[in-house]
């Protein structure tokens, strides 16, 4: 019988079927690698801001609180924005009259909320409280990185659902309160009886964070 196929189709097809594949794992690779970078999440990008706002100046040189203006960090699920009241109890005096503070004295004047652009929104489908968190002694750099120190607010860790769930794992070990707490625990409890400080089951189940 004749051949169907001369001899360099046949090796050019059997290179065709290695290499296929080997360029599909390779691209994907790539995607995979790119997924879960911190470019991807927007990591260190700032955001277009209405007025150029500057955390190291406030928090950092003139040491404001945090919950000065972030008023329900502590307590709430929402950290919250300062209204433009809070900044004018400064800025009533101090550069009230700069061009760049123009978007403040508006929304007074409007009485409209100051629209800031979020650098780390959570998708509507997932599940965040502050309070819950910061009463546990997580520290605001832990999820977003020292924001006293930044002239453009940044975000500085991925908040994708693996870096959460790196902490819910085991969120003992990455307390800084843990210790203290667990040794106040310990002494409560009659000897060979571990205590529990977290429940890490119900900090790992899907319905905690998508309600
Ligand atoms: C407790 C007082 C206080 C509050 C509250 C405050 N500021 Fe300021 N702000 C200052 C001082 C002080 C300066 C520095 C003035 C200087 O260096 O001449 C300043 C400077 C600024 C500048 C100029 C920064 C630069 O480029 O040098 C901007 C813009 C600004 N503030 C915006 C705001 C906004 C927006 C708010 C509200 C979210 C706010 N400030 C709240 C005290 C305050
Ligand atoms: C004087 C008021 C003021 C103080 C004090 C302040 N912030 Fe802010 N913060 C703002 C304003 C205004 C914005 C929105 C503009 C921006 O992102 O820079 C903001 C934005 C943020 C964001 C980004 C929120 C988002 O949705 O992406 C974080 C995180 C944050 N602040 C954390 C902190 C921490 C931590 C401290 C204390 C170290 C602090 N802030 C102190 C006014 C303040
Ligand atoms: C365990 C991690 C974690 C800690 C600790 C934490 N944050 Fe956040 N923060 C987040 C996440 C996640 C979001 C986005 C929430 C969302 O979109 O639902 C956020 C959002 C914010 C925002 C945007 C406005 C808002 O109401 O959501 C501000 C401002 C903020 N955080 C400030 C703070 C300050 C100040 C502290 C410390 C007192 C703090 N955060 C502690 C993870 C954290
Ligand atoms: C550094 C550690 C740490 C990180 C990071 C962290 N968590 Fe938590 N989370 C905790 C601890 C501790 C608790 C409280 C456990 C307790 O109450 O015993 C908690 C509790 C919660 C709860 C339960 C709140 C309630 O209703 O009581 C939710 C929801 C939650 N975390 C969501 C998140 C999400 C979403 C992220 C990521 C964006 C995140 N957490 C990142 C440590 C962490
Ligand atoms: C500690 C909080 C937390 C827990 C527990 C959690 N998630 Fe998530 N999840 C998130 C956050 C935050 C996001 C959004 C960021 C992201 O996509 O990584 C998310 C995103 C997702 C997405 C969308 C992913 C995508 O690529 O868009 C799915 C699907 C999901 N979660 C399923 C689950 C399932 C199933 C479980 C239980 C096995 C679970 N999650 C447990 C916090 C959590």
């Amino acid at each position: 019988m004749a051949q169907l196929f001369s001899r360099r189709a046949t090796t050019i097809f059997r290179v065709v079927l290695t290499l296929t594949p080997l360029a599909a794992a390779a691209g994907g690779g790539l995607t995979y690698a790119w997924l879960r970078s911190d470019a991807a999440w927007g990591v260190g990008k700032p955001a277009p801001q209405p007025i150029p706002f500057r955390h190291d100046l406030h928090a950092g040189v003139l040491k404001i609180d945090c919950r000065y203006c972030h008023t329900g960090a502590e307590r709430a699920a929402d950290a919250g924005m300062p209204s433009a009241q809070t900044c004018m109890t400064c800025h009533s005096q101090i550069w009230a009259g700069a061009s760049v503070l123009e978007p403040l004295r508006t929304a007074l004047a409007l009485d409209t909320p100051l629209r800031w652009r979020s650098v780390s929104r959570l998708p509507d489908f997932a599940y965040f409280h502050h309070g819950a968190h910061v009463s546990k002694g997580v520290t605001c750099a832990t999820c977003h990185g020292r924001v006293e120190e930044m002239p453009k607010t940044v975000k500085a860790r991925t908040l994708s659902m693996g870096w959460c769930l790196e902490c819910h794992r085991d969120p003992g070990s990455r307390l800084p309160l843990h210790t203290a707490v667990l040794a106040t625990a310990e002494k409560k409890q009659p000897s060979g009886q571990a205590p529990r400080a977290h429940d890490t089951s119900l900090l790992m189940s899907c319905s905690t964070c998508h309600r």
